[in-house]
């Protein structure tokens, strides 16, 4: 199996960072590529952020710190992203995505491959874009992706078994949980997760309760984060945009159709933690 010692993250936004940072803890040499400076600057800050509170948590020392966070490289530069695997994390839009790929390909050699972190577009689709290469999969982390174990690994049609398999040994690797799975709306946490958000925000839109009230109350029931909380923490333009692509391709059922309420969050870019406001506001 091909031996992985390099990752280039693509887009360091709430999860490309998160990914930037395990790679580098795990000893793997990071290349953080954003084409937002401002993004870079933010990323880079957040890392060196969470690695001190592990340095006070006791967790990692000072010179593990500095090890860790010179193994990642801050770039603007799309010719900087030549790596063993190319672990994209952009924004939700199927274009944007494959136009990336296609030139990721063409600055890469033959056996690097790649993989798309989409919380909901079609890696078939994706694939098909990039010529049915048997070198690309999705591999769909959680956030905060330091934190959260489990990684979706999806095969498409074309996906070679060596691919499945480095990308699962990679996970591993990252000290996370891999579950492959197959390519289907939603994969299989989204899916799931839905009926969560929407049946919370049609409690709103039906004035039934409060969203301090329902987030209290799933959280004292056992889930981890109340679905306001966790729609602020994913963001509410990729929650909305997750919810668009699985309604539409499940042919749009009314159980599944998406939320005014987040529309008109994501119309006032009130975006959750990453913009100050969401649901709840931010300091
Ligand atoms: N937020 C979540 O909870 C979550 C969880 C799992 C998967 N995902 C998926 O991860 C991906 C990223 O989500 P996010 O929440 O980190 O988004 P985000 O909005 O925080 O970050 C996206 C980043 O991509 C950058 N970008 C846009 N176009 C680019 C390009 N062509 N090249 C390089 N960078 C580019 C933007 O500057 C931005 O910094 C999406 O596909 C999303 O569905 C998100």
């Amino acid at each position: 199996m091909k031996r992985i010692c390099s990752v280039a993250v693509c887009g360091a936004g709430t999860m490309g960072s998160g990914i930037a940072q395990v790679a580098a803890q795990y000893g793997f040499k990071v290349i953080q590529f954003d084409v937002n400076e401002v993004v870079l600057e933010k990323s880079r800050q957040l890392v060196l952020k969470n690695l001190r509170f592990l340095v006070e948590k006791g967790k990692i020392n000072e010179d593990a710190l500095k090890e860790i966070y010179s193994r990642i490289l801050f770039t603007n530069n799309i010719n900087d992203c030549k790596a063993d695997v190319v672990i994209e994390a952009i924004i939700e839009k199927k274009e944007a995505k494959a136009d990336l790929f296609e030139q990721l390909m063409n600055i890469n050699g033959n056996d690097t491959l790649f993989a798309t972190n989409t919380s909901s577009i079609s890696v078939n689709e994706l694939a098909t874009a990039l010529n049915k290469t048997e070198r690309f999969a999705g591999m769909h982390f959680f956030n905060p992706a330091p934190l959260m174990k489990l990684v979706e690994v999806i095969k498409t049609n074309y996906s070679s078994p060596e691919t499945i398999a480095a990308l699962v040994q990679l996970s591993k690797d990252l000290g996370k949980i891999p579950v492959v799975c197959k390519d289907a709306p939603g994969f299989i946490v989204n899916r799931v997760a839905r009926h969560y958000y929407l049946e919370a925000m049609k409690l709103i839109e039906q004035n039934l309760a409060t969203i301090e009230n329902i987030d209290m109350i799933m959280e004292a029931s056992g889930f981890k984060m109340g679905p306001f909380k966790l729609m602020d923490l994913i963001g509410m333009d990729i929650n909305f945009g997750v919810s668009n692509i699985v309604w539409n391709d499940l042919g749009k059922p009314d159980r599944l159709k998406p939320s005014i309420i987040q529309q008109q969050k994501v119309e006032q870019h009130k975006l959750g933690r990453k913009t100050g406001e969401g649901f709840y506001k931010y300091e």
